[in-house]
């Protein structure tokens, strides 16, 4: 190892709980965990913590929607963020949640010293208030007209169609997305972190903690001023009770990079690791954060500015990457390109997407494109030809020439040394996260060893009489090479790196080990690592995004706090909501005209065993005689209605346009009365 042993804390931005991972999501926890994966390949300890961002706004409403309480809700969604962060291989050492005792500690403990040093201020604000739901509304939870162009259905800080910002109570014709009622002006008296106090910190600290891209938007932020933040939130919310303020709440942005320390400290107690060695102030430790951009304001200028207030030590730095797109274009949902973590995994493997990224990402903020059909031969160019093919055409020859056993030197020992020379660039790319250098660095290496066999001619060799050993040294240099690229991969494809491991039969892929060759070394069999994409595969997965989008909650409520709105909420319904409507088969046994109705016949339905009494608004399109001994699909559990004709028990459903177009079904085999459709 070149440099002595590195204590590094890493962390990746803390996913909200109350939507599913999907791709975008995952750029950042690959790029993390490749990092992390780097560093402890280096002999470094280096631990990486996240966790839910369990609080906030969108989450209560959530769970409220769902008839759940949010404690439920944000157990059932940490279990299926963990499931999708271990199928994509991001290996954390500790994910916790931000709604946990140590988190309550923190934050209050954090608060207590800011407001005793004088960094917190009180002030009476005027918020639109939901008279029906009594809670006071966030600005995304206020829909209306745009007050410059008029476009209806605008959230309530800014307009999509002519792009203005404003506040809430600006809106015209203003309702609750909540529950639709007209919120009033009410006032409440809110805290304040004095972000103000720390301008002069905040300067010399972005310098050399950021990115130069964010340093300019950095400046920017400096030159519009550095306005209070407002850290509270009245009940009702879902979050931790602020110490000395009873009914006010502390705001989810305070709490939540806040869990940071609070996952980092429970894995402390789990792992008997000191923890304030980490986070004094004079802690000689690295601490990193990886967030997206639409996030930077609060961790390059709230957090370390919290921190400093509040006595800890500073992160050594924050880095930004942008944001993901499919096929040049922001992920949607109607082309399929919404892909989830889940749906993903259904149709290939994790590591694909892992080099993919890997290969597009450098340090900047610059938004990286998901090109579906470059991934596909991407994968296939680099590491099934390239990479996986040099020990394909090695381990046959070394197996059957000496059952296994490489030779005991080498033929070409400097395109050895080249390779592992190589290493220290490698290297210094993944640590400055310029991992598109390091793959090309590595593919470059994976190009020299094929040329090489391709010059050597080993299957040539083999023909000819008195070349065994030429053969086997050849081959010997080329699993040699092929061991070289996969430990530079290991970080990338921890899972292939895992049975390369017992292909070579060795005892560990770490960075260092390369530096000896393999010589007199007996490996196993050489198992296919990998198979190649197919376009059908990409296809199948893209419509399986587009089917499983069409039932899935938007998670666009989840975007009240970001810079750049990330999907749009569609006109859906859940799946779970659909799942509830039982449709059954239903046979009309009798049909009769309504006395004083135009529309209306009164059925009486079959659902197999059991009858039920609907009255159906099809009278346009047929009459009662032609209707018995015919089936329809009828809504068997909506509740009973009572009409003026009598009780209705269901609802009978039919095909067309209405008036006389309307069609239900004729009777033929299969469809019985009570079958449930699906
Ligand atoms: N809960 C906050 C973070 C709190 S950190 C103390 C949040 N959550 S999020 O679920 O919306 O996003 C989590 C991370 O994923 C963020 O860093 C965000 O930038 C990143 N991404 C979410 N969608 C993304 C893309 N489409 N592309 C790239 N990264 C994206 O923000
Ligand atoms: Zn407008």
């Amino acid at each position: 190892m070149s440099d002595t042993q590195r204590k590094i804390l890493v962390t990746s931005a803390l996913p909200y709980a109350n939507g599913p991972i999907h791709l975008g999501h995952l750029v950042e926890y690959i790029q993390t965990d490749i990092w992390v994966r780097f560093q402890k390949q280096r002999g470094h300890q280096c631990t990486y913590v996240c966790a839910d961002d369990a609080h906030g706004t969108p989450i209560m409403l959530k769970a409220d929607q769902m008839g759940i309480n949010p404690q439920a809700l944000i157990d059932q969604v940490s279990q299926e963020h963990q499931r999708d962060f271990a199928g994509f291989m991001v290996g954390f050492d500790n994910y916790y949640s931000t709604h946990s005792d140590e988190n309550r500690e923190f934050s209050s403990l954090i608060y207590t010293r800011l407001r005793d040093k004088g960094h917190i201020a009180r002030k009476t604000i005027t918020q639109a208030y939901d008279p029906e739901k009594e809670m006071f509304l966030p600005d995304r939870f206020v829909k209306g007209e745009c007050p410059k162009c008029g476009a209806a259905d605008q959230y309530g800080d800014s307009c999509e169609k002519c792009g203005a910002t404003y506040s809430p109570v600006e809106l015209k014709n203003a309702y609750s997305a909540v529950s639709g009622a007209k919120p009033i002006e009410k006032e409440s008296e809110h805290y304040f972190f004095k972000l103000g106090d720390f301008e002069a910190f905040l300067r010399d600290w972005v310098d050399n903690h950021v990115q130069e891209q964010m340093i300019h938007k950095l400046n920017e932020w400096f030159e519009s001023g550095l306005q209070n933040w407002d850290i509270s939130r009245d009940a009702p919310y879902w979050g931790f009770e602020i110490p000395d303020a009873p009914g006010k709440y502390f705001y989810v942005w305070l709490d939540a990079p806040i869990g940071y320390m609070a996952s980092f400290k429970n894995w402390c107690v789990k792992n008997d690791v000191d923890f304030d060695e980490y986070w004094n102030a004079d802690s000689t430790t690295e601490l990193y954060h990886f967030i997206g951009k639409d996030i930077a304001y609060f961790h390059t200028l709230f957090w370390p500015a919290l921190l400093e207030g509040s006595g800890f030590r500073k992160p050594n730095g924050v880095f930004c990457h942008g944001f993901l797109t499919v096929d040049g274009q922001k992920m949607s949902k109607s082309r399929g390109t919404f892909i989830m973590a889940e749906t993903y995994l259904n149709h290939l493997r994790p590591e694909y997407l892992r080099y993919y990224f890997a290969a597009k990402l450098g340090s900047g903020i610059d938004d990286i494109d998901l090109n579906l059909e470059d991934f596909r031969m991407r994968v296939n160019a680099d590491l099934v030809n390239k990479v996986v093919n040099i020990a394909s055409r090695c381990a046959g020859f070394i197996r059957k020439l000496s059952g296994g056993q490489l030779s005991s030197q080498l033929p070409d020992n400097n395109l050895y040394a080249e390779a592992v020379t190589a290493g220290d660039k490698i290297a210094q790319a993944y640590e400055s996260r310029e991992y598109s250098r390091a793959m090309r660095e590595i593919m470059a290496i994976a190009d020299k060893a094929n040329q090489y066999i391709d010059g050597a001619e080993p299957w040539v060799l083999a023909k000819q009489a008195g070349q065994e050993q030429a053969v086997q040294d050849c081959c010997s240099l080329g699993i040699n090479l092929f061991r070289v690229i996969c430990t530079y991969l290991t970080p990338v494809l921890p899972q292939i790196s895992e049975e390369v491991k017992v292909f070579l039969n060795v005892e560990d892929m770490q960075w260092d080990s390369i530096q000896t060759p393999l010589l007199d070394h007996t490996i196993n069999k050489f198992k296919p690592l990998m198979q190649r994409v197919e376009a059908d595969t990409i296809t199948k997965m893209t419509e399986e995004s587009r089917e499983t989008l069409a039932a899935i909650a938007s998670p666009a409520a989840t975007q009240q706090d970001s810079e750049l709105s990330k999907e749009p909420v569609a006109d859906t319904i859940t799946f779970d909501e659909f799942a509830k409507v039982d449709l059954r088969i239903a046979k009309i046994v009798k049909a009769e005209h309504v006395e004083g109705a135009k529309k209306l016949l009164q059925l009486t339905l079959d659902i197999g065993g059991e009858t039920r009494n609907v009255f159906a608004g099809i009278k346009s399109a047929y009459a009662p005689e032609q209707l018995e001994g015919k089936l329809t699909v009828m809504v068997a559990n909506l509740a009973p209605r009572k009409m003026k004709f009598g009780m209705s028990e269901g609802m009978v459903l039919a095909a067309g346009p209405g008036g006389s177009d309307l069609w239900i079904l004729e009777p033929h085999e299969g469809a019985q009365p009570g079958m449930r459709i699906k």
